[in-house]
């Protein structure tokens, strides 16, 4: 006996399954156009440049480098326009500028392309430990300013000084084009804005229902079915202890949720909302219906519980040695580096709020309260500041709102295009133009940022045509 539980000591770890932990789905991962993202960087150059890193403190003489890459393959020489890509929460990488709707623009007009590194985030970090408060540079105000001062550098080469400027952004850096223009607009004759969630909203009930309506809308009421019941099923057998056992099975957990903790919970219900989440936001067309088709056949799992922990599984590619940690102090723990995630957490706590939060309209994930408004705010506090409660986060948001107009931005020449299944669709103006000059397109079937990748074999015809219009639209702003 003794002699086998020595063996169990000893050989237990290659049997135990490698814990993972679950990522938050909050901040967005700008991968290049997939068939770019593994070749080497054709055309395309890195550099750095010199940036204060308080622009609204004079007195303030440190300075931090902020990261960028460049192709010139198409620039036809001097005054031909600059086109720039500006970076968001997430490193810069090389394929954006070797493909997609910028690169065409560039293409058709003779232009010099430029992707730019947001401060904090890939090699843009400044400092190596983000305190909140080395954290206090991060901001809308100085990224904007970075830009500003990067194009006024840019300029002061003799062959850019007649240059016009174009930006292109995706998300939160759609965001930043569209405040750009409205705060500099001496700058850049017009931009393209991918999916911006203008509204700074804390309580974004709203995600989770256009995530619940991009299913409905591509797979019908059967697919909703299936998720309402795994969800019910699941949440239902929390209550017997025979039930928390098969719910841990099915979800492939490591060990007993602690069901009296509702951080916790809340995590484990991040952990279905968040999978979801993924799934319609890089949607295209037809994969939220295979997806559907899995529920129906039973490829996830039997009963409707199952096959939700199995479509988890599959969807985040947990591997067959691995198991769900669902452990709210090892969560926080995992934000403490000084990564991208952490720098975009502070942003959502300082300025946007976009929290996905349970709705209570009938959807299907109306039953995993644990998102309250509530668990997201308590990460703030934990990860950076006591301080940071509910109405610091609020005021922030309302900060935003105040000094970019919230839904209502008096912006010139600036195209805003939206995916009608794209769940941040719901903080943008996606049913009417922003003014005269500003349209807006709104395409369905369509999810986040579809408009900046590469031509895709599963693009729709109206797809399509959004990015032709909108690259009709900058050539006009260029002639
Ligand atoms: C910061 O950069 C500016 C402009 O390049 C330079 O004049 C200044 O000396 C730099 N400050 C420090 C502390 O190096
Ligand atoms: C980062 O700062 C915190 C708070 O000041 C400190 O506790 C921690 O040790 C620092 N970490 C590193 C790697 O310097
Ligand atoms: C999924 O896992 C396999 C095997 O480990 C790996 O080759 C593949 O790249 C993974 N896919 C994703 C999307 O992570």
């Amino acid at each position: 006996m003794i002699i086998f539980l020595l063996f169990l000591s000893v050989f237990s770890p290659s049997w135990a399954k490698e814990p993972r932990l679950v990522e938050m789905s909050l901040g967005i991962d700008m991968k290049p156009p997939e068939e770019f993202s593994r070749l080497p960087a054709r055309n395309v150059n890195t550099a750095w440049t010199t940036m204060p890193l308080d622009h609204f403190d004079h007195q303030n003489p440190t300075n931090f480098s902020m990261r960028f890459m460049f192709n010139e393959q198409f620039f036809g020489g001097d005054g031909y326009p600059i086109f720039i890509l500006v970076g968001g929460e997430w490193d810069i990488l090389p394929g954006w500028l070797m493909a997609g709707n910028m690169f065409e623009m560039a293409r058709e007009n003779k232009g010099y392309q430029v992707y730019t590194e947001h401060r904090y985030y890939g090699a843009s970090k400044i400092f190596a430990n983000f305190t909140a408060e080395n954290l206090r540079f991060l901001n809308i105000d100085q990224a904007l300013a970075d830009l500003a001062y990067f194009i006024t550098d840019m300029k002061k080469q003799p062959r850019f000084a007649d240059s016009k400027v174009i930006l292109y952004g995706g998300s939160y850096a759609a965001n930043m084009v569209m405040w750009f223009k409205m705060r500099y607009p001496h700058l850049v004759v017009g931009t393209v804005a991918s999916s911006g969630p203008i509204l700074a909203k804390v309580d974004f009930f709203e995600y989770l229902e256009v995530v619940h309506e991009a299913f409905w809308l591509e797979g019908g009421e059967q697919c909703i079915a299936h998720i309402r019941q795994g969800i019910e099923e699941t949440v239902a057998s929390m209550q017997t202890e025979e039930g928390r056992r098969r719910l841990e099975q099915a979800y492939r957990l490591c060990e007993p949720l602690n069901y009296d903790n509702v951080y916790d919970l809340g995590q484990f219900s991040g952990l279905i909302s968040w999978t979801f989440s993924t799934s319609v936001q890089q949607a295209f067309p037809g994969s939220l219906i295979s997806i559907c088709n899995n529920f129906n056949d039973n490829t996830y799992g039997s009963t409707p519980m199952e096959k939700i922990g199995g479509y988890i599984a599959r969807i985040r590619n947990l591997s067959s040695n691995s198991c769900w940690q669902i452990n709210y102090q090892s969560f926080l723990d995992s934000y403490m580096l000084p990564t991208n995630s952490r720098a975009w957490y502070y942003q959502t706590c300082t300025e946007y709020g976009f929290y996905q939060t349970a709705p209570t309209s009938g959807t299907v994930f109306d039953g995993l309260k644990w998102l309250s408004l509530d668990f997201y705010v308590d990460i703030c506090k934990k990860i950076f500041d006591e301080r940071f409660d509910e109405a610091f986060v609020k005021a922030g948001a309302d900060r935003v709102n105040l000094v970019f107009g919230a839904l209502a931005p008096e912006v010139k020449n600036t195209i805003n295009i939206h995916g009608y299944i794209d769940p941040w669709r719901a903080l943008g103006v996606y049913k009417e133009d922003v003014s005269d000059t500003s349209p807006t397109y709104t395409v369905d079937r369509a999810s986040h940022c579809f408009d900046m990748r590469a031509w895709s074999s599963s693009d729709t015809i109206a797809m399509t045509a959004v990015q032709q219009r909108a690259r009709r639209i900058v050539t006009s702003w260029l002639s």
